[in-house]
């Protein structure tokens, strides 16, 4: 382990131990199924960093910085290098047939080449992307052929790097199960300013996000100000947690097949809920099933 990946604290465990469990109940049922173990299964870690993570004890990142593309998340009750998904990934038996990472970092890509020869046994499975996630995500999603293929996406941001267009086409392949990290708490509820809908790049930002400017109707509500000289229009944050959730979860639901229920609050130390991770099964026959399985791991 040569460079350095910090990030997570308890509810990242509680977040991949839900994956492991999916991963596993998944390439199960494809094996065991004659008709499903004709299809070729992929798993996808559209921001797949190095494979494992390194928590600093007392490091903390709590400001909004003006990029988002490059917060660190740090929770400092977390322990010192664990398995990341990538790596939890690869020990998912029965195997998957193939294996997409997709990483930005050039030293994250590196870490994820040596990853893969820990793994003999499927290292010709792997295939590491070095490239920005919703376009290279969008580009395998039309190459494709969904008669022969399934996959398990999982998009791990750390904050609004997820594109709308990105979970519309992973939504419209009808062949892919999809596990998202929303960053409720952590990005989209501090962009949401009080005093006001937030202008220019991060309204455009949150639009892109959503795929609809309706979040401003849906998060600001009109309020009557007395000034000096009269009583002034203005629009106020009438937004709580679960009510940003529950916008998301729509969305969700207007392309996918079926939306789990009952996402996961994940929730820093001071219970802010941070993220929270959601399901949603893209294939009309196969939801059902995907959905029971996803509800009874998310389990609140
Ligand atoms: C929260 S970390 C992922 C952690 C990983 N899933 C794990 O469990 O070990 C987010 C990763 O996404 C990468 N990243 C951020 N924006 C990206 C983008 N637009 N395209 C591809 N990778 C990106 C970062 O370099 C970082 O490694």
């Amino acid at each position: 382990m040569t460079t350095s990946h910090q990030f997570g604290g308890q509810w990242t465990d509680e977040k991949l131990d839900r994956l492991r469990k999916y991963l596993h109940a998944y390439r199960t049922i494809f094996t065991k199924n004659p008709r499903a173990a004709m299809l070729r299964t992929t798993f996808v870690d559209a921001f797949a960093g190095t494979g494992y993570r390194q928590s600093p004890k007392a490091a903390s990142a709590q400001t909004l910085p003006l990029r988002l593309d490059d917060l660190p998340v740090y929770d400092d009750d977390a322990t010192l290098f664990q398995q990341g998904s990538a790596r939890i990934a690869l020990e998912t038996s029965p195997p998957f047939d193939h294996y997409l990472f997709i990483e930005q970092n050039p030293a994250y890509i590196a870490e994820l080449e040596q990853l893969r020869q820990q793994f003999p046994a499927v290292a010709q499975r792997i295939e590491i992307v070095q490239g920005e996630a919703n376009a290279t995500l969008q580009d395998w999603c039309r190459r494709t052929n969904w008669r022969t293929n399934r996959a398990v996406v999982f998009l791990d941001p750390y904050g609004m790097e997820v594109e709308w267009a990105t979970i519309e086409a992973i939504a419209n392949t009808q062949a892919i199960d999809l596990w998202v990290l929303f960053p409720l708490g952590q990005a989209v509820n501090r962009v949401l300013t009080r005093s006001g809908p937030p202008q220019g790049g991060w309204s455009d930002r949150l639009t892109k996000f959503f795929g609809t400017a309706d979040w401003k109707n849906a998060f600001y509500r009109p309020s009557s100000q007395m000034t000096l000289f009269d009583e002034e229009e203005q629009l106020e944050k009438g937004a709580s947690f679960e009510q940003i959730s529950a916008f998301f979860l729509q969305r969700l639901n207007l392309v996918f097949s079926k939306v789990a229920d009952n996402p996961l609050y994940l929730r820093n130390r001071k219970n802010v809920p941070i993220y929270l991770f959601c399901f949603a099964a893209g294939n009309p026959k196969g939801a059902p099933t995907a959905i029971k399985i996803a509800q009874h791991i998310l389990g609140n």
